[in-house]
């Protein structure tokens, strides 16, 4: 075997790595959008059985096949496989899909540090005016800071994954975490908060529909990073003194903590800004969430804390979003580089350079798909929806892939690797794994219940996107 892969220092590295993975835009913004939306606890409680019974299971599998092959995920499957064409597919999409994912996620960690620069230069009364985020995402100044971001990531990636992805996570993670309770601990502080907190918080189940369950499952399983390859890659840089099932629950955990907490953050500052908003109203898009309504709701703070106290919890908002997706987008973006180095032995500088040059066309061209250029903007047409180049690969690669990889990876671990495999590398480090609930668990769900559940998913997203009908429809 390859002994000189690289491998995370420590445990506690192991973890904030991959908890800076998962954590990201779909905690801090998607969650608490989704909350907000679909009866707030209600939801948390549907979304938290998704990540204790579906997500779990699937990540232990994922950082399994990693650490046994100690590859990249296209050489996962094609080295347990023996290169069989049909797992080789499996692979490529597993590769394909965080390239493409990283493409679109690059975009808006631009406009996030566009915005953290933006508020923390005493531009907050400009970026709340409507008009402000549709000028931005048009302008030249996209392009500055899409080299900065491409500097800052290529740096963060040639160093290595204990120098610089693992040192990263180290200090982002713990910084992350104090910023996101000091700011939840301010909006609490703040009048009209508790209607927020009760509005969060007081499950209304009258919310939840075959939708919202569906919507629950798929935040819980991108949220956790599943179905990018992230995890098979993380996996083979984990030491095998280290418990797989340990690391995955931990990872879960602090993930689901996050979430939780930004939702206390954000519920009760959109009722800070006004007690009587009805959160039907407010978008499904995370995107127009962060970049046109929350800057009008940090503005409103002036009223309480001044012009200057305003700026600086939206600049400490929006850098706090920023280190979420830079440890994300970095962790995404590990899974391509791993196959060019392992799969083309290309040193890591010509793997960075190589992943640099073929992902920038790409990430230019979602960059001009907001009106810079009319061929990306109109891309294409389905589902009765005009689609931009953008949304392609967010329909495409996000939505619709993500819990197609997740049905193959059950069945590939489970059903050709073989569950004596998976069981034997998870006892690996983990003396008390064989013979625990955890293993009965697994073994009981990842063979067929979780599977059939993904396919189910892959089925009807297909159907919304593409047909423009849910397979939910016919259950209400
Ligand atoms: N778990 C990440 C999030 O919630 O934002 C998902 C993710 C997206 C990870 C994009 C990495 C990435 F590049």
């Amino acid at each position: 075997m390859d002994n000189q892969r690289e491998q995370f220092g420590s445990k506690l590295g192991f973890i904030l790595a991959a908890a800076g993975s998962a954590v990201g835009i779909g905690n801090l913004v998607g969650f608490p959008v989704n909350a907000a939306k679909s009866g707030g606890a209600a939801f948390l409680m549907v979304y938290a059985f998704f990540v204790v019974v579906i997500c779990l299971p699937v990540m232990m599998a994922e950082m399994s096949l990693g650490r046994h092959t100690k590859r990249n995920p296209l050489g996962a499957y094609s080295s347990v496989s023996g290169g069989q064409f049909l797992w080789k597919i499996g692979g490529w999409l597993a590769l394909i899909t965080p390239f493409m994912i990283a493409v679109f996620y690059q975009v808006l960690t631009v406009w996030l540090l566009a915005y953290f620069v933006g508020a923390i230069s005493g531009n907050l009364q400009a970026m709340a005016a409507p008009a402000y985020f549709g000028n931005f995402i048009q302008s030249n100044s996209v392009f500055v800071y899409l080299v900065v971001l491409i500097f800052i990531v290529g740096y963060v990636l040639n160093s290595g994954v204990q120098k610089g992805i693992e040192r990263l996570a180290k200090i982002l993670m713990p910084t992350l975490f104090v910023m996101l309770m000091l700011l939840t601990i301010f909006v609490l502080t703040l009048p009209n908060a508790l209607v927020g907190i009760k509005y969060y918080l007081v499950p209304d189940i009258s919310k939840i529909s075959p939708e919202v369950i569906s919507n629950a499952l798929g935040q819980a399983f991108f949220s956790l990073s599943l179905g990018m390859g992230i995890l098979i890659t993380y996996g083979s840089y984990v030491s095998r003194k280290e418990s797989i099932a340990g690391g995955a629950k931990m990872v879960a955990l602090v993930d689901t903590s996050v979430a939780f907490f930004a939702g206390l953050l954000i519920l009760p500052a959109i009722f800070v800004f006004n007690p009587a908003t009805d959160t039907s109203e407010l978008s499904s898009s995370s995107v127009s969430l962060v970049f046109t309504f929350l800057p009008k709701i940090f503005l409103s703070l002036q009223s309480i804390v001044g012009y200057l106290g305003a700026s600086i919890f939206a600049a400490t908002f929006f850098l706090l979003v920023f280190f979420a997706a830079l440890t994300s987008q970095v962790s995404i973006l590990q899974v391509p580089l791993s196959a060019f180095q392992d799969e083309l032995k290309l040193s890591r500088l010509k793997s960075v350079l190589s992943l640099g040059g073929c992902a920038i066309l790409l990430v230019v061209a979602c960059t001009v798909s907001f009106g810079m250029v009319d061929y990306f903007t109109n891309f294409t047409n389905y589902g009765n929806a005009n689609k931009s180049f953008f949304d392609v690969v967010i329909d495409v690669f996000y939505d619709t892939i993500l819990p197609l990889n997740g049905f193959i990876i059950c069945v590939f671990a489970m059903h050709y690797w073989k569950k004596a495999n998976l069981n034997a590398e998870m006892s690996i480090g983990d003396e008390n794994f064989q013979g625990s609930f955890t293993q009965k668990y697994v073994n009981g769900s990842l063979s067929y219940v979780i599977p059939a559940v993904l396919l189910i998913v892959f089925i009807n997203t297909v159907c919304i996107k593409f047909f423009g009908f849910s397979l939910t429809d016919y259950l209400s």
